[in-house]
Order: structure tokens, then C-alpha cells, then sequence
């Protein structure tokens, strides 16, 4: 049920705390000024202050903003959103890396990947491919969630010398639990103690069964470090996502997913956002979250600036006025006070929810309750 707190309430209708507790306790009830009530009750004594009460459901605020229908005719091919997934320091980054031919690896603290890089690069046969990079952490499980979660395709990491381990089995799941296809890459074949076959034999006891032992699971042996087989592996990953037939309509509202976020000094708040559906231009305002700004520049994997980003695009964006969170799904809107109605609503809701946690805790009820 919708419960909000009497400090709240009070803020809301511009009284005082103290003139709402009295005219509860006129009802009957002893009340502080961090208590929770229920909506019927707030508006009660809203009416009886003489406010008008317009109770607004999420319905009416959120609606419109995402997953609008669009015709057949609209959709046009996009390219496929690949994660990367696999245990620590199997060589997610390095692969990409090799793939991109950038140096990312070296540039990072102690090698391991500390937040997720989005990159697109072009396949043998042409196609454009979005490549997520996820990291390796066990620390970082929910990012990788959420990795699975924009995704068309994983591609699981699998090191040859090292076989299965506990993070290459989470990413399995996740990959399972999203419905998305997967392709396993096993890597490091170049060293002397590499056993693909191993590999190829754990993977069964998750029910996963590779091509060459007679199953449906595109797998291909690679080396991050010598260039072997990433040809195939990025044909491998054009033809799954030829199968997979992916589609958006580029003409369109933007909407999309915050890859990751920070507040950068220069530059203020920094969202790198997966555009999905629509195409994202600078001049848009844009809600993510309880955050919302108007799209002052837009920035492409390679450094270049850009003036806009289709459907499967990675960008960072520039001009919102707060920082958003990595997972918040992003979408345009047609005026400012639209993008201050939604995410003003989403702040209250997130406050109420805090305040209705911190009553309960107060209450002493146990965290299980929450
Ligand atoms: P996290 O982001 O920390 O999860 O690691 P990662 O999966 O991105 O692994 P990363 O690419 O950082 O590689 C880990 C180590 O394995 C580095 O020292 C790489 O040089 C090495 N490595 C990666 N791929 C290969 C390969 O194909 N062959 C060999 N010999 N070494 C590799
Ligand atoms: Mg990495």
C-alpha cells in the first residue's frame, strides 16, 4: 500500500509537522514526525487542511516512457549487444582487446576490469557488433546482472589452462536465466598446459554442450595474446546474431540502459548509456532514474564526438545534472517539465521507500520484515 511520512506530507502541502501530528491526535493517534501513514489517512487530513489532494499513481506518471509499440514496418537490423562473461583474469578484457587491437588492459589498475567498458567494432562479414565488457569480480555480481540484461549474445570466457570455476558457472546462469544465446570462447589455448577438451567436458555438467560434442553451443578456441581464431569467433558471433534477427526502430524516442556512471570533474556527470530503441541526439532531455538533463554532447567509443546514436550504440552523454546509476534505464521525454515530473516522483517514491524502512527498523522489527 502507498504510506507516506508525516514530515513528508507536511513538507508537501508547505505546513507545519507539528499542525498534522495535532490534528491526528484530534483522530485519535499519537504520532511522531518521522511516522508513517497510509495514503488514505494523508489525504484525510490534507482535505481537512483545506488542500486539494491529486493522488498520483505510477501509472499516470511513468506511462509512456518505455516499451511504447512499434510497427513492423518501423523496425530496421541493429547490431547485436555482446557481454563478455567469464571468471577472473580468464581474459575477458584481453580478448576484447585483442579484438578492438587497443592496448585497455595495460591502462588498468592491477589488470583487472573496474567497471564496464562498451565498445563496437566491425565483423569479417561486415556486420557491427556492441561489445560489453563486464568484470571479473566476484564484488561486482550485480553489474554482471545487469550485463545480461542489455544483451543479445554472451560470449563465455572459459581459460583452457584453468577450465571451469565458480564465476564461469554464474555467468552460465545468468546468461540462462535472461534467455540469451551463448557462445564460449575458450582462450589461452596458446599455453602449454591448455586443455580445450577439459573445458569442452565441465561444460556438460551445465548443460552445456558444445558443437563439436554434437550439441547446439557455438564454441570456438582462441588466444587473446597470439590473435588465434578471433576471425572466427567474431564470425561465430555474426552468425548468431544473423539467426537472432535483431531489430529497433531507429526512428523513434530514444530509450536505453546506463552502462556505467560517474561525476567526472570537467566534465560534470558522465552516464555511458546502450541506446536500444530510438536514436539519442544531442539537445534531447533525457530521464535515467531520479536524474534528467538536456544532452549536451555525445561522445562515441572512439573519443570522437558524435550528433547522435542509433539503436545498439554505446555513448557517453554529457548534461545530466546529477549522476545516474549504472542499470537505470534511460528515456527521452518532450520537455523539461516533463523530465522534472517523472524524476521528481521517482526522488519522492525512493525517499518515502527510505522512510518507510527507517520507521519500520524504528518500530523494531527485524530486517527480515524489510
Ligand atoms: P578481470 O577483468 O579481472 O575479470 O580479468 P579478465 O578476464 O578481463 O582477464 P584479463 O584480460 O585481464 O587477463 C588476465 C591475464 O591473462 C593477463 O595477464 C593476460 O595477459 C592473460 N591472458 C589473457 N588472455 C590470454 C591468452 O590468450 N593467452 C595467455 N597466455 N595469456 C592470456
Ligand atoms: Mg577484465
Amino acid at each position: 500500500p502507498e504510506t507516506i511520512t508525516i514530515q513528508e506530507l507536511a513538507n508537501r502541502m508547505t505546513e507545519r509537522g507539528v499542525d498534522v501530528i495535532r490534528l491526528l491526535m484530534k483522530q485519535g493517534a499519537m504520532h511522531k514526525i518521522t511516522d508513517v501513514i497510509d495514503a488514505d489517512t494523508a489525504q484525510l487530513i490534507a482535505e481537512e487542511m483545506g488542500h486539494t489532494v491529486k493522488r498520483v499513481a505510477e501509472s499516470d506518471v511513468e506511462e509512456g516512457l518505455f516499451d511504447t509499440p512499434d510497427t513492423d514496418e518501423a523496425l530496421e537490423a541493429r547490431p547485436a549487444v555482446v557481454t563478455i562473461m567469464g571468471h577472473v583474469d580468464h581474459g575477458k578484457t584481453s580478448l576484447l582487446d585483442a579484438i578492438r587491437k587497443t592496448k585497455v588492459v595495460t591502462g588498468e589498475a592491477g589488470g583487472i576490469t573496474q567497471h564496464i567498458g562498451a565498445y563496437q567494432v566491425t565483423t569479417p562479414l561486415g556486420s557491427q557488433v556492441t561489445f560489453i565488457d563486464t568484470p571479473g569480480h566476484a564484488a561486482f555480481t550485480a553489474m554482471r546482472a545487469r550485463g545480461a540484461k542489455v544483451t543479445d549474445i554472451v560470449v563465455l570466457v572459459v581459460a583452457a589452462d584453468d577450465g571451469v570455476m565458480p564465476q564461469t558457472a554464474e555467468a552460465i546462469h545468468h546468461a540462462k536465466a535472461a534467455g540469451v544465446p551463448l557462445i564460449v570462447a575458450i582462450n589461452k589455448v596458446d599455453k602449454a598446459d591448455a586443455n580445450p577438451d577439459r573445458v569442452r567436458a565441465e561444460l556438460l555438467q551445465y548443460e552445456i554442450q558444445v558443437e563439436t560434442l554434437g550439441g547446439e553451443t557455438l564454441e570456438v578456441e582462441v588466444s587473446a595474446k597470439t590473435g588465434h581464431n578471433l576471425d572466427k569467433l567474431l564470425e561465430a558471433i555474426a552468425l548468431q546474431a544473423e539467426v537472432l534477427d535483431l531489430k529497433a526502430n531507429p526512428d523513434r524516442a530514444a530509450e536505453g540502459t546506463v552502462i556505467e556512471a560517474k561525476l567526472d570533474r570537467g566534465r560534470g556527470p558522465v552516464a555511458t548509456v546502450l541506446v536500444q530503441r530510438g536514436t539519442l541526439r544531442t539537445g534531447d532531455i533525457i530521464v535515467a532514474g531520479a536524474e534528467w538533463g538536456r544532452v549536451r554532447a555525445l561522445i562515441a567509443d572512439t573519443g570522437a564526438q558524435v550528433k547522435e546514436a542509433p539503436p545498439s550504440m554505446p555513448v557517453e552523454v554529457l548534461g545530466f545534472n546529477g549522476t545516474p546509476e549504472a542499470g537505470d534505464r534511460v528515456a527521452v521525454v518532450e520537455s523539461e517539465a516533463r523530465a522534472r515530473e517523472v524524476t521528481e516522483y521517482r526522488e519522492r517514491q525512493r525517499r518515502d521507500r527510505l522512510a518507510a524502512r527507517g520507521a519500520a527498523s524504528g518500530a523494531g522489527r527485524s530486517l527480515a520484515d524489510m
